[in-house]
């Protein structure tokens, strides 16, 4: 089982010609409003990857369809809290190049009390799974209460912050970062190429898996000897929302059915390109069995492996 303790957002998405400019008013082409947040799609990723996951989230009362969405995806919905506070939310403008920028209203996703918090770790047992991304409160008391119930951890700082360099990272097994989270994280400048982001991660944190994704490069993985790369892949974006936990979400799948790691990188690329080819967050995340349907059909990814 994989515990995601989670953010819930309902995401207002505007198409626009181009992300609105400081002082400009903008008419959008379209709005749609769909199930997002980082932790809703990571866990139904996970979920439509035939993976067991349950989601530990809090949601406003009158969201209660979101419950409908995540359970028809296959994810386990037992500790989803239906809180008094409205559920979070997000403005999404999305451009013609299918770049986006989100305005977030964190609302119940910050209400986990320490209670609550205890209680769900008390189902847990040592060695199961917990995923956690940067959209809910107290990340600091989760990463610390799993490593104390001995549980596998992988982190995705985002949405990254100052507070992030602060946290207990040394108890993270996988770390899912992008190149912006990367170089934020290390304080380093954004332009640092890719090699010497890596190489920074990889002494701050040298027990922990890296996984850094690189948007039109594609991704690369580092932990101890193993050191593998793999392309993007080429499609027409239409939407990226999503697409970081999309791959998020099939990585794990493929993680907790204990594939290789070249497996997990090459499901979760796969998963990415399709997402980013349509619209929303939570609509657009791919089933296993358009991922299989993708696979059959195109040569497998070249997989540039390394050692140190
Ligand atoms: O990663 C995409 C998600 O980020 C959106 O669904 C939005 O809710 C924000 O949390």
């Amino acid at each position: 089982m994989l515990y995601n303790y989670g953010s819930i957002n309902i995401d207002h998405v505007y198409r626009v010609p181009h992300l609105v400019r400081p002082g400009e008013t903008l008419s959008s082409l379209s709005y749609r409003q769909v199930l997002g947040g980082k932790g809703s799609n990571q866990t139904i990723a996970v979920a439509r990857a035939g993976g067991n996951v349950m989601h530990w989230g809090r949601l406003g009362r009158k969201d209660r369809w979101v419950l409908e969405t995540l359970t028809s995806s296959g994810a386990n919905i037992a500790h989803i809290e239906i809180a008094e506070e409205a559920s979070g939310h997000t403005v999404i403008q999305v451009d013609d190049e299918g770049e986006n920028s989100i305005v977030l209203y964190p609302g119940a996703n910050h209400g986990f009390s320490r209670a609550h918090l205890e209680a769900l770790f008390s189902i847990t047992q040592p060695g199961e799974w917990l995923l956690l991304q940067n959209e809910c409160n107290a990340t600091d008391e989760v990463l610390a209460l799993a490593h104390q119930h001995g549980m596998k951890i992988a982190f995705n700082p985002a949405p990254m912050n100052a507070e992030v360099r602060k946290l207990p990272l040394e108890h993270v097994d996988v770390l899912f970062l992008n190149r912006g989270e990367a170089a934020m994280l290390l304080d380093a400048d954004d332009n640092t190429p890719t090699e010497a982001l890596l190489d920074q991660l990889e002494q701050r944190f040298p027990a922990t898996e890296i996984v850094l994704t690189l948007g039109a490069e594609g991704v690369a993985y580092r932990h101890g000897e193993s050191r593998l790369q793999i392309p993007a892949q080429r499609v027409e974006a239409v939407d990226t929302t999503g697409a970081g936990d999309t791959f998020i979400g099939y990585f794990m799948a493929a993680r907790l059915a204990q594939a290789p790691i070249e497996t997990c990188l090459q499901r979760a690329t796969t998963a990415a390109a399709l997402c980013v080819q349509r619209e929303g967050a939570a609509p657009s995340i791919p089933t296993t069995a358009e991922l299989e349907q993708v696979l059959a059909q195109q040569p497998p990814h070249d997989v540039l492996t390394s050692s140190s």
